[in-house]
């Protein structure tokens, strides 16, 4: 039996301060007067001293008006509060008169332990990030059986207090866990954007609700039925690879025809443009990327696939050149090497000299589904001194001579 302690004991942090309690003896502290029959509340100073381990479950508020319940998309942008998470780190840092091991629980914006919180943490004490993916309603039942469970440290590592926090939720699930082990910004951006794909796919799918309204003989529920056995591409985790951008002879124009449909049948908003504006822009940052990279080494940029994707010859919807545009427009030149490439402006067949190259083809991660895996071979001889830019992270970076650099992990 654990001795735990619990700072905010609300909506969430007090069905949760029960669910250990049927296991292990827990306190509660809150600012608020609360009562439980299993966890004993009582002040911070007992609270802090008399637990092992001290979960913060305090809340993170949105400014007034920013819930959804009301309209706030033409509003400035603002992040949550975080006085009582600072009030409770002070409190435990005032009160504890030893080593505490503290698990922060509230929702926070990726960043925001590592620069807000574990700053004013006295050094003596261990620190998690652990986020809890519960609903309003089910806080007990979802406690135990969680989809997965984050543990967020400093470098991303089952290592000290966050190892011993697995096995403490172990004497407590129902449902055997996932356990998605990360950095404290890692399983900030787990919860944050978990939520961000729900409110997505409501978003879509309630978009083509929208359609079904407007243009007539549309069931939405045959539409988004038809994708949710769609398992091969939609439901499943192909397509989960950040990398380069979408592509091919049919999906950016599609969403570039849709923009027409939006207006034609005043939807009153324009997913699409949204999304191929996101993907231009995302374009862009990896071409500056790569321009950043010849400026500092002074070599020139060469883009490995031209071609939509590999083992094809098609350029069409290329993402490879959109990027090829950014850097032109940045004012470097760019050139491309594709064997197999229809459009061959600008494709050269051999790169004299060390150059910065764009990893644009992984034929492994675009024809997994097939069983077909081989890796992409250099479609040219790249000399000693190159740097790879790798946007799927795959290659391994200790290939000689080359600098092999991991576009997406800024992990150090
Ligand atoms: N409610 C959920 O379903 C849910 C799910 C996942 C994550 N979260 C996150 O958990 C956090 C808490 O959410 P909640 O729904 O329980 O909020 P809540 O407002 O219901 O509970 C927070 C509790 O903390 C107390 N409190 C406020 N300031 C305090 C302080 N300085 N010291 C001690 N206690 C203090 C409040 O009195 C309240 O009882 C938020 O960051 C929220 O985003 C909530």
């Amino acid at each position: 039996m654990k001795k735990i302690g619990f700072i905010g004991i609300g909506k969430l942090g007090l069905d949760c301060a029960e669910v250990f309690a049927e296991k292990h003896e827990v306190r509660g502290y809150d600012i608020y007067p609360r009562v439980s029959n299993s966890v004993k509340v009582c002040s911070i100073d007992e609270v802090v001293n008399e637990s092992e381990w001290i979960f913060i479950a305090v809340p993170t508020p949105h400014a007034e008006g920013y819930d959804g319940s009301v309209p706030s998309s033409h509003m400035t942008p603002k992040d949550f509060g975080h006085d009582a998470v600072i009030d409770a780190i002070n409190n435990v840092n005032r009160c504890a008169k030893d080593s505490k091991k503290v698990v922060l629980i509230s929702t926070v914006l990726p960043g925001t332990t590592r620069n807000k919180f574990v700053p004013l943490l006295d050094k003596k004490h261990q620190f998690v990030y652990n986020p809890y993916l519960i609903a309003m309603g089910s806080v007990k039942w979802d406690m135990v059986n969680p989809e997965m469970i984050m543990l967020g440290t400093e470098d991303g590592s089952l290592t000290g207090v966050a190892g011993e926090l697995h096995d403490l939720y172990e004497t407590i699930m129902q449902n055997n866990p996932r356990y998605e082990v990360g950095t404290w910004d890692e399983c900030e951006a787990i919860k944050i954007f978990y939520n961000t794909f729900i409110s997505a796919k409501v978003g879509l799918v309630n978009m083509i609700q929208d359609f079904a309204m407007k243009i007539g003989n549309i069931n939405v529920d045959v539409v988004t039925n038809a994708f949710a056995r769609s398992t091969m591409r939609i439901m499943g985790p192909k397509y989960m690879t950040a990398g380069m951008g979408d592509a091919g002879a049919c999906h950016p124009r599609d969403n570039i025809a849709l923009r027409w449909l939006a207006e034609e049948y005043n939807i009153g908003y324009d997913l699409f443009d949204t999304v191929m504006h996101a993907r231009e822009v995302q374009a862009k940052n990896l071409a500056l990327f790569l321009v950043d990279q010849a400026q500092r080494h002074s070599l020139p940029i060469v883009i490995h696939g031209k071609a939509y994707k590999p083992d094809v010859e098609y350029c069409i919807g290329s993402y490879s050149t959109l990027v090829g545009f950014y850097i032109r427009e940045a004012g470097l030149p760019v050139v491309y090497v594709d064997p197999l490439a229809d459009d061959r402006a600008n494709c050269l067949d051999t790169i004299d000299g060390p150059a910065v190259f764009l990893w644009a083809h992984n034929r492994k991660i675009t024809y997994e589904y097939t069983g077909n895996t081989p890796d992409t071979q250099p479609y040219c001889k790249i000399e000693s001194g190159s740097i790879i830019v790798d946007p799927w992270r795959k290659l391994p970076v200790d290939m000689p001579g080359v600098a092999v650099l991991h576009y997406g992990n800024t992990r150090t």
